[in-house]
């Protein structure tokens, strides 16, 4: 017997928690797969060049279905991939992490009756104004297999009401990738050093991207007022999304000091061996709170809340709220290597991609819908 499986992705942040599953899945016998990737991020530099750095199969379907309101881009998802799921008639379908396509595939889904997997299931930030947490939240009522990547996720999930036989810990299919490409990182760094003209532990990263930093023009001028600041005591990298590109050319907001350096959005290689080098990274995602947490990399996270408070008891990040002047003081403090070490967190070892081809292998496709 053989088990269809669609993966569905459509931004940044999916692929690389699904192309680990992919792979995992792709060593056991019977299982046949296939990829369709919603448009949702389209750009060279946010989406094909990570399928290349990720070694990760082209995507079979392309629903192209680029940007829109949040309404607009959910809706044309499941437009778009309805007639795909009809047709093709797969067994199981696996939707990642809290973007709209993630929402967008398990409603399809739960529609047509299909099994529905959550990879990253059960993370919250109790923050409504976040699209993410309603594509959380909504996801996760839908799903049948929800695969989490802490206890804190699993304890979210019992609270909703989510039957405890859906929900499997199996770890951090992200720092499955990140393990698995570190060396490959690494070989990239020489070429970025001199790029930016920076030794190791000689700069800070910086990611934003967040619409409650960068639609608004007052806090976005705050932030490269306070970049600007922090240049004069550490080199800055700031690979720039293009939400934030198009409100700080809309602003007229420019990076000032010769030590700012903004910057196109960067490979996953690439990326990762500038987060391995970093003295601190500055960021608003959510992905990058781990991945710093893994590196033992110190991270300001510019938010209010955090959906992975892991990060924070077991790792290197803090939360600086909304307010970028108060980085200031942590800056500082890391420049004297005062910083907490992280902690090794359970599951978080390279293996949640296998134990999850492990869970879906080893179960009867009838039995999910029945949970
Ligand atoms: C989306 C996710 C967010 C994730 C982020 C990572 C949702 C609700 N949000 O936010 O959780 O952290 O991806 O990047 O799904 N754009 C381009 N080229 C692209 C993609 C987007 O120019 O390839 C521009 C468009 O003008 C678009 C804007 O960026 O309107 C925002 O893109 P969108 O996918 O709506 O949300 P993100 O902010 O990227």
């Amino acid at each position: 017997m053989s088990i269809h499986i669609i993966h569905v992705v459509g931004a940044r942040p999916n692929f690389m928690k699904a192309a680990p599953v992919i792979n995992a899945l792709s060593k056991r016998e019977g299982v046949v797969q296939t990829l369709i990737h919603t448009g949702q991020h389209y750009d060279l530099e946010m989406s094909e060049i990570f399928f290349n750095d990720l070694q990760m199969p082209k995507p079979a379907i392309n629903l192209e279905v680029g940007s829109g309101s949040h309404a607009q881009q959910t809706a044309e998802v499941m437009i778009r991939l309805e007639p795909y799921l009809c047709d093709l008639k797969p067994d199981l379908v696996m939707v990642y992490g809290d973007v709209n396509s993630t929402l967008a595939g398990a409603l399809v889904c739960s529609k047509l009756l299909i099994p529905v997997a959550h990879v990253e299931a059960g993370l919250r930030s109790f923050d409504r104004t976040m699209p993410e947490e309603i594509n959380r939240l909504l996801t996760d009522q839908l799903a049948d297999l929800l695969f989490t990547h802490s206890a804190e996720a699993e304890e979210n999930l019992l609270r909703e009401g989510i039957p405890r036989e859906k929900i499997h810990f199996v770890g951090n299919v992200m720092i499955d990738t990140l393990k698995a490409l570190l060396l490959k990182a690494e070989e990239k760094w020489p070429l970025q050093s001199s790029r930016f003209g920076c030794d190791s532990k000689g700069f800070a990263l910086v990611t934003l991207h967040r619409p409650s930093n960068v639609d608004s023009q007052s806090t976005l001028a705050a932030i490269m007022k306070t970049l600007n600041e922090i240049s004069r005591k550490i080199k800055i990298i700031f690979p720039v999304h293009p939400r934030t590109r198009k409100n700080l050319e809309a602003n007229g907001l420019k990076p000032e000091g010769a030590n700012l350096h903004l910057v196109d959005p960067m490979g996953y290689l690439d990326f990762l061996a500038l987060q391995t080098h970093a003295a601190l990274v500055i960021t608003d995602s959510g992905g990058i709170q781990e991945e710093t947490s893994y590196l033992g990399v110190p991270c300001l996270t510019l938010r209010e809340n955090t959906e992975r408070p892991i990060t924070i008891t077991c790792g290197t990040n803090v939360l600086i709220g909304n307010n970028i002047a108060s980085t200031l003081g942590y800056i500082n403090q890391i420049l004297s290597g005062k910083w907490r070490e992280k902690k090794v967190i359970p599951l978080w070892d390279g293996y949640a991609a296998e134990r999850i081809a492990e869970i879906i292998v080893s179960r009867s496709l009838k039995s999910w819908q029945n949970l």
